[in-house]
């Protein structure tokens, strides 16, 4: 068993940034990753970071374009310890040697983005998440963090009290890719989940193979709520052959949407008279869609994304990456011609519900980053936000889970926050067929010491790899591309209840295959079968609550529309979407928005770009 204080699983930004924050506080960190950390999909990340560092800016001015972005559908004191927050993170990340894009008097740069009312995107070329990666990275290596990479966490150990806010995790059970062998990890403080999204629920999507949502499923099946799973963001600009993201920076630059008909259409159609291609992604990913489904795309599949007035100086200067990934995924020159997009699965809103220390409701549970929800980016995140918000709220759990005191979190957690029972009507029962495969509590495990939950949780975790290994079974892939293709065709950026069912009925089909799921290749080392095997249980779990949650919510808001509610309905269903696992069974809640903020109280109003 390998023992650390604090054990972060996942090496991208957030996991990078809390372990380094809970190295500055005294405690002993170490990484554990089915990556390599320079691998992780941050490395992805385009446009930028936002931050209020201008003078002519402010960070009030930074939340309130969140909070509308986000369709009011965030906790306001996350959002405003973010926007607080971000300045001081970016000016770290400088100290540290991130190379932005600079002005000719030496000062970062910043950039418009969607949605936002001032300039605030600061960059690095196009692949500012590239650069964030390796600078963080440097600071992991310079500081002798241990890095256990290649080691996927495939459970939690956590005890079997009843009540999940009764539970405590005291580490996690780790899979190492390279030998085969599967070790417990014993975590003294705490452990922080930062294993980002989940973008292999769809077909089509900005996300890497890797992206399976471990950290959400792990924590959903030891019993932390998932918030707001419902509020998927679609990216409007994307490779409609690969899903390869061109990032929002381009029309940040001022590049122009076209129909078919050679038409600028967010103006000639009004889908935003004001921002035009900088609205914020929901309203951008449906005005393409509908230009599509109106039959004004291009190939009834697309519309163009032209960059070729802002010149190849500025491209090259600004946007280079942009031009190598159009030319090398779509044979694309965009320098010569417009380039083909269509909106793709980027970001998961939703997550594993934390507070603004990035605790859950489970002691010594953290989560940071894209997997978490501590819930800032509501219905609709804006681009840009994602970066800081890693930042911001991976250096919080560090520093917590190393110790440190910041004081009461004011967002509450757990079941107990619950103002309200859902009510849901489902073609067929959500949850697990067999309850016990992957479930990260333990039986009997309440009142065992720390180390006999781990080794508990570690048998388990051997016994369910033996079985896949041993079992003559089904491929994962067929049931993974099941729930992929009926994602992608039912619970895309337009939702109508009977697609919802019937991706439910859909994904109950492909839990009862994969009863039957049995890994071929028999190795121990390197065996990416039985990798994808695990991760495509994950999958399964998250489709669902996505589904359920879709289909639960009877309204129109930020990126979740609904054909038959076609209204936002701020009386009814300003509440976030709660799903708790329970032994198997899943259990809908909901729990109040909280819009009072630290000078300000956010009304929602009307939204439009
Ligand atoms: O378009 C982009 O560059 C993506 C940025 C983001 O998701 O924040």
């Amino acid at each position: 068993m390998y023992e650390h204080d604090v054990i972060v699983v996942g090496a991208g930004g957030a996991g990078l940034r809390a372990a380094i924050a809970a190295h500055e506080e005294g405690a002993d960190v170490a990484l554990v990753t089915k990556l390599h950390p320079v691998r992780s999909h941050t490395g992805a990340a385009e446009g930028g970071i936002n931050a209020a560092l201008h003078e002519e800016d402010s960070w009030d001015l930074h939340a309130y374009d969140t909070m509308k972005g986000a369709d009011y559908l965030s906790d306001a004191p996350a959002v405003d310890t973010f926007a607080q927050e971000a300045p001081d993170e970016v000016i770290q990340l400088e100290h540290w040697g991130m190379p932005f894009s600079r002005e000719e008097d030496g000062k970062v740069s910043q950039r418009p983005f969607g949605g936002l009312s001032f300039p605030r995107t600061t960059y690095a070329g196009a692949e500012t998440g590239h650069h964030l990666l390796h600078t963080m990275y440097e600071q992991v290596v310079k500081r002798g963090i241990e890095v256990y990479d290649e080691w996927y966490v495939t459970n939690l150990a956590v005890t079997d009290h009843d009540d999940p806010e009764d539970r405590e995790c005291h580490g996690c059970v780790a899979h190492d890719i390279k030998s085969g062998e599967i070790a417990g990890f014993h975590a003294n403080n705490g452990v922080i989940l930062a294993t980002g999204g989940l973008g292999q629920v769809f077909d089509h999507t900005t996300n890497a193979v890797a992206n399976t949502g471990d950290g959400q499923a792990m924590a959903y099946r030891a019993g932390v709520p998932i918030e707001d799973m419902e509020f998927v963001q679609f990216h409007p600009t994307t490779l409609p052959s690969t899903g390869v993201l061109i990032s929002e920076g381009v029309r940040g630059e001022g590049g122009i949407l076209y129909n078919d008909e050679e038409e600028r259409l967010m103006f000639e159609y009004g889908y935003a008279n004001n921002d035009g291609e900088l609205a914020s992604r929901d309203v951008v990913s449906r005005a393409e869609l509908t230009e599509v489904n109106e039959g004004r795309g291009i190939e009834d599949e697309y519309v163009h994304l032209d960059m070729r007035h802002l010149g190849e100086e500025r491209i090259l200067d600004r946007l280079e990456n942009i031009l190598h990934l159009a030319e090398d995924f779509e044979g694309v020159d965009g320098l010569d011609e417009p380039m083909p997009v269509k909106p793709g699965q980027h970001y998961e809103m939703g997550g594993i519900e934390t507070d603004e220390n990035g605790e859950t409701c489970i002691n010594g549970l953290y989560a940071a980053g894209e997997c978490a929800c501590v819930s800032m980016h509501g219905a609709n995140r804006l681009g840009g936000n994602a970066l800081p918000e890693l930042l911001v709220f991976g250096a919080r759990a560090g520093r917590d889970a190393a110790g440190k005191d910041l004081g009461d979190a004011q967002i509450p957690t757990g079941p107990s926050a619950e103002s309200e029972d859902g009510d849901v009507d489902t073609p067929v029962s959500p949850g697990a067929l067999d309850s016990t495969d992957g479930d990260a509590v333990a039986d009997g495990g309440a009142m065992a010491d720390p180390e006999t939950v781990i080794e508990d949780a570690v048998a388990r975790e051997q016994e369910r790899i033996e079985t896949l290994l041993e079992r003559d079974g089904v491929n994962h892939a067929e049931v993974r591309d099941d729930i992929q293709e009926t994602m992608t065709a039912n619970v895309n950026v337009f939702r109508e209840e009977d697609n919802l069912k019937q991706a439910l009925e859909d994904i109950r089909k492909a839990r009862e295959q994969y009863k039957h799921v049995g890994v071929s290749d028999p190795s121990r080392t390197f065996n990416t079968d039985l990798i994808h095997t695990i991760e495509t249980r994950n999958i399964i779990d998250l489709a669902e609550a996505i589904t359920l949650g879709a289909l639960a919510r009877e309204e129109f808001r930020g990126a979740h529309w609904r054909k038959k509610h076609q209204e936002r309905k701020d009386d009814e269903w300003l509440k976030h979407t709660m799903l708790q696992w329970n032994d198997g069974d899943v259990n809908l809640y909901y729990k109040p928005v909280m819009l009072e903020g630290f000078d300000q109280t956010y009304e929602p109003k009307e939204r439009s770009y």
